[in-house]
């Protein structure tokens, strides 16, 4: 039986750090606020210019390198961000000249905090069925350029970090490593309570003065209802994922979570009955990078020595759309 393995991990992050000191410089929060309701402390943050592309292309080449591969023997790009460089082409598009290949297909998810385990579900697919063989998958968020640092948006802007991850997921006849099973969900009722209207294509036109005046370009969110679903789609996902490989909750070494609040995870941990030291997080550090938060915590774990070949690991993600899904991978 044909299963994807990772056979190659990569993460980069801009250098800026941003503290939540730095932050209560420009609204009325403080480091307190933040850290307890999020557990965030720092952020990083790209400086002007930067395209989200640039930080995936530093993200691809690790995960080349650790793949002991180089852009050339790559079959497909699958790139997922809620932050690209530009409305369209897709990021994919970019990052492929700017891995100086061309010719391999391209294609962007938008699939916010889930969007990389739904690419990573698609590229998996992909393999297995023989089409390709060799697919990096990228998971990169330019964010803050689209955060409100008024107090009008502090509720969301102290959320975000920006940075990049990807993996090149490739066959393997072996029977033991790699996907053993993946979910995607949906729940389209809900999404308006995490968006950004920048693009409104029923406008016209697209873009007017007034939608600076009201505040069009900035994400929102219900903080509440997104933390309440979260919680209950992600322990969820944690019994009908494992239920569908076949596998106990014991015998996860390590889930690895979206990172978009402490809090969430932790409360997952309980309610499922894993052992919270068993949800890895990286939120301190970097906050929520959605599409990134997975692979770059995939790869902090790795190269932190943390991952043993045959560590059985759960990767969940919950976010705007509402979108959950999960991939159960054998390390
Ligand atoms: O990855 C995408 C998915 N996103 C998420 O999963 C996020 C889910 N939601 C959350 O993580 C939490 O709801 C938040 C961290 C966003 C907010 O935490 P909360 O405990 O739900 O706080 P709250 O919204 O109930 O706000 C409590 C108070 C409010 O003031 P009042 O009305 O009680 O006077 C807010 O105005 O905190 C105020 N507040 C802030 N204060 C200081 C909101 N944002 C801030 C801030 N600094 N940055």
């Amino acid at each position: 039986m044909v299963r994807s393995v990772i056979g190659g991990v990569g993460s980069y992050v801009p250098p800026r750090v941003v503290t939540n000191e730095d932050l209560s410089r420009l609204m009325t929060t403080s480091d307190e606020w933040i850290r307890s309701r999020s557990g965030i402390e720092e952020r990083r943050f790209a400086d002007e210019g930067v395209y989200c592309s640039d930080l995936a292309l530093e993200a691809a080449r690790n995960a080349l390198e650790d793949a002991s591969m180089t852009p050339s023997d790559l079959d497909l790009i699958i790139f997922a961000t809620l932050s690209p460089d530009h409305h369209f082409p897709g990021s994919g598009c970019f990052l492929q000249a700017k891995l100086g290949i061309e010719s391999v297909g391209c294609m962007d998810v938008r699939n916010q905090c889930t969007g990389f385990l739904y690419a990573l579900a698609s590229a998996d697919a992909f393999i297995r069925s023989g089409m390709y063989r060799r697919i990096l998958v990228v998971g990169a968020e330019v964010q803050s350029s689209a955060l409100d640092f008024s107090d009008r948006g502090r509720d969301v802007a102290v959320l975000f970090g920006d940075g990049a991850g990807a993996v090149v997921l490739c066959p393997c006849e072996d029977g033991e490593r790699g996907i053993i099973a993946s979910e995607l969900h949906a729940d389209g009722r809900y999404a308006k309570a995490l968006y950004m209207t920048i693009f409104d294509i029923s406008r016209k036109p697209l873009v007017t003065p007034e939608m600076i005046e009201e505040g069009d370009f900035w994400p929102r969110m219900e903080g509440k209802v997104v933390f309440k679903h979260a919680v209950t789609r992600l322990a969820e996902l944690v019994h009908s994922t494992t239920r569908k490989g076949g596998v106990g909750l014991g015998d996860i070494r390590y889930v690895i979570p979206h990172q978009a609040n402490q809090r969430i995870n932790l409360m997952v941990a309980e309610k499922v009955g894993i052992p919270k030291e068993k949800f890895l997080s990286n939120i301190q550090k970097h906050g929520n990078t959605t599409a990134a938060s997975i692979p770059l915590l995939l790869d902090q774990a790795y190269r932190a020595g943390k991952l043993e070949r045959g560590d059985l690991l759960l990767l969940i993600a919950f976010g705007s759309g509402f979108t959950w899904a999960s991939t159960l991978v054998r390390w």
